[in-house]
């Protein structure tokens, strides 16, 4: 037998594809399920980006094109940051465009990382990150995020987990699954350390756009943090187009360098098409507004979830209002059940699609992630589903 990468043996199938492929065998018997495992929009992408898109395709933009990707969505990126995020970027040398963020992050590492340097990455967060830099060859130190500190680490944590090998911070604000976001002092200070320390820093901001109090702020809108910071953004989750596959990663000049010959040497380019479609949709004032539009939609949902837990007022299932992104991080720990038993049970015992908190790393042990990137119908039955199994579980 030929021998094979061993470094996937250590790389476990995404937790949330697993419970999806679970879910989705579970319908094909006849089974009725409301699913809300998936973080994917229930919107459709808005018409003026297809329309544009389709334009595109028949203009003959079916070819290779620009590996760093178009001068014009380059561009678009850059004002993007500027106009909401209050950071400035050349697009010439510090944007390239990606196959979607989960691309711009791989390029990120693998532009930064090398054999062995630790990779601090907090405990819970969206399983792709540590999988990423395991695939690297990196060493994965979860930093822990608990409930308790607002799913974030602490100071102390963050300075525990330091070694001399210690490279990368990866971040993920609002975060998959808790939709938890610092504060501005808390970033700046979490820039600080990783000064101290001469660390990277890598920032998931594909939730950007989805927050339900005070704008998160820009891990790159400190003064001195663009140096060490690389951003990873995503057209995905804002503007409903998860299947296009677009995103961007923003960076010192050095690192794009690196970017783009690993981008160059693994996919040569996004879609033409694909790419004068981004463009369009992040700078025409249309489509910021369908986005808004989008935003007040799962904020609605929000609030419906936070209603009916305050009318069932149930002890076993808290619903702790998450500050952004599109999931609530539902606590069961009162049960003193593991989530994956719990989501098994709901999805046999209630018909209930959802993602065990395990999934996203120890910390998150104990909760239940749920998406409100559903209909408002479904989100609100879905969730007094979950509340009433709960109340049946005998002890906790
Ligand atoms: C935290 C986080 N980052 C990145 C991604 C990937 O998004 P994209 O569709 O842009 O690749 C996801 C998708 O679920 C995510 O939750």
């Amino acid at each position: 037998m030929n021998s094979l990468n061993q470094q996937f043996e250590f790389i476990r199938q995404s937790p949330t594809v697993a419970m999806n492929d679970r879910i989705v065998a579970f319908m094909a018997t006849g089974k009725k399920v409301i699913p809300l495992q998936v973080g994917d929009p229930d919107f459709a992408t808005p018409q003026p980006i297809l329309d544009l898109a389709m334009k595109a395709m028949q203009s003959g933009l079916t070819h290779y094109g620009p590996s760093q990707g178009f001068p014009e969505l380059r561009q678009a990126a850059a004002l993007k940051l500027e106009r909401d995020n209050d950071v400035i970027y050349d697009p010439e040398s510090e944007i390239l465009v990606t196959h979607g963020g989960i691309h711009a992050f791989y390029l990120a590492m693998q532009s930064i990382l090398n054999p062995g340097d630790d990779v601090l990455v907090p405990d819970p967060t969206w399983a792709t990150h540590a999988n990423m830099a395991v695939m690297l060859r990196g060493n994965v130190i979860r930093v822990p995020a608990p409930a308790e500190n607002g799913f974030l680490p602490s100071f102390a944590d963050w300075e525990r987990a330091i070694t001399p090998r210690t490279r990368v911070i990866v971040i993920n604000y609002p975060s998959n699954p808790t939709g938890a976001y610092p504060t501005r002092a808390y970033l700046q200070k979490l820039q600080d350390f990783a000064a101290a320390h001469h660390l990277w820093v890598v920032s998931d901001e594909v939730y950007e756009n989805l927050f339900y109090g005070e704008k998160p702020t820009c891990t790159a809108a400190f003064p001195n943090a663009k140096e060490r910071t690389l951003l990873v953004h995503s057209l995905s989750k804002t503007y409903a187009m998860t299947g296009w596959r677009v995103g961007y990663l923003a960076a010192p000049a050095l690192v794009i360098e690196n970017a783009l010959k690993a981008g160059q040497n693994s996919i040569t380019c996004v879609a033409p098409f694909v790419q004068k479609a981004a463009a369009f949709a992040l700078s025409d004032p249309g489509v910021q507004q369908a986005a808004q539009e989008m935003r007040a939609a799962y904020a609605r949902r929000r609030e419906a979830v936070l209603r009916v837990a305050g009318e069932l007022e149930s002890k076993k299932v808290l619903a702790v209002p998450p500050m952004g992104a599109f999931y609530f991080f539902l606590d069961f720990r009162a049960l003193k059940m593991p989530s994956l038993e719990i989501c098994e049970r709901l999805l046999s015992e209630a018909g209930m699609g959802l993602v065990p908190g395990a999934a996203f790393g120890q910390q998150g042990e104990g909760f239940v992630r749920m998406t409100i990137a559903a209909s408002d119908e479904e989100v609100e039955a879905g969730f007094r589903k979950i509340v009433a199994w709960a109340e049946t579980v005998k002890g906790g």
